[in-house]
């Protein structure tokens, strides 16, 4: 059967992950997490104190970055590795989160993330989310979703995935580090956030995971067909 490319952008926190892992395993696809990506740089570069103002610190520092996804043994889930080390669970705490945005303006990072997104989509096949992919990663993509959802669902969502980790985090902290991004993510220089003109909408505000699967399959089997 034809394989094609299905990329998932919008706002943070509004379900992309969940839709994406749910269709790469209905498709038998690839599942990218191109957010986990300016995540475990972030990471690298808060652990060896890398100052990314400085262009040459950020360029000596991507050249000793390895990301790679490989899939969980026992969820089958794609998990990524930053040097060979594991770091799918750190790079969802919020001391990256408060900082992943501002990372993920850096033109050089950004270089660096695309190219290798771009080669894992060589062979289609490959569900991918994050803010610029139907825009400027796959603007050929077959399929494109953009997914929003109210506000208000967004925080409660982020907040209950945070605070089974850490009971300290309060409602406040979470809803300020979403609107926080969200206007980073939308207004900077290079490929801000912005829905593509052939993306389809998905507001799952008010849907299930199940409702939302089943509508993007039947996306699916209308582009390949
Ligand atoms: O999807 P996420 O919340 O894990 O993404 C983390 C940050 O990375 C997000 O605030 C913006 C940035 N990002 C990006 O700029 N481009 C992408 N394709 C994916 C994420």
């Amino acid at each position: 059967m034809k394989k094609i490319i299905v990329t998932i952008d919008g706002w943070s926190s509004c379900g992309k992950s969940t839709l994406a892992r749910q269709l790469a395993k209905a498709l038998h696809y690839r599942y990218i997490d191109s957010g986990a990506m300016y995540r475990a740089i972030t990471l690298f570069f808060l652990r060896n104190r890398v100052d990314w103002t400085k262009d040459d610190e950020v360029n000596e520092a991507l050249k000793n970055i390895e990301l790679e996804f490989c899939p969980n043994e026992n969820s089958g889930d794609t998990e990524i590795y930053l040097n060979g080390e594991n770091v799918e669970y750190l790079i969802r705490d919020l001391i990256i989160a408060e900082k992943v945005s501002e990372v993920a303006t850096i033109g050089a990072v950004r270089l660096f993330a695309v190219d290798q997104q771009r080669k894992m989509g060589k062979k289609k096949g490959i569900v991918m989310d994050g803010r610029d992919i139907g825009t400027v990663v796959f603007p050929d993509a077959e399929l494109k979703i953009f997914m929003t959802a109210d506000n208000a669902v967004r925080v409660e969502r982020r907040f209950r995935e945070l605070f089974a980790k850490n009971p300290n985090i309060t409602i406040e902290e979470v809803k300020n580090n979403l609107e926080m991004r969200d206007y980073i993510d939308s207004h900077r220089e290079i490929s801000p956030l912005r829905q593509a003109d052939d993306a389809i909408v998905l507001d799952n505000s008010n849907i299930t995971p199940e409702q939302q699967l089943a509508l993007a399959l039947d996306w699916v089997k209308q582009k390949i067909q």
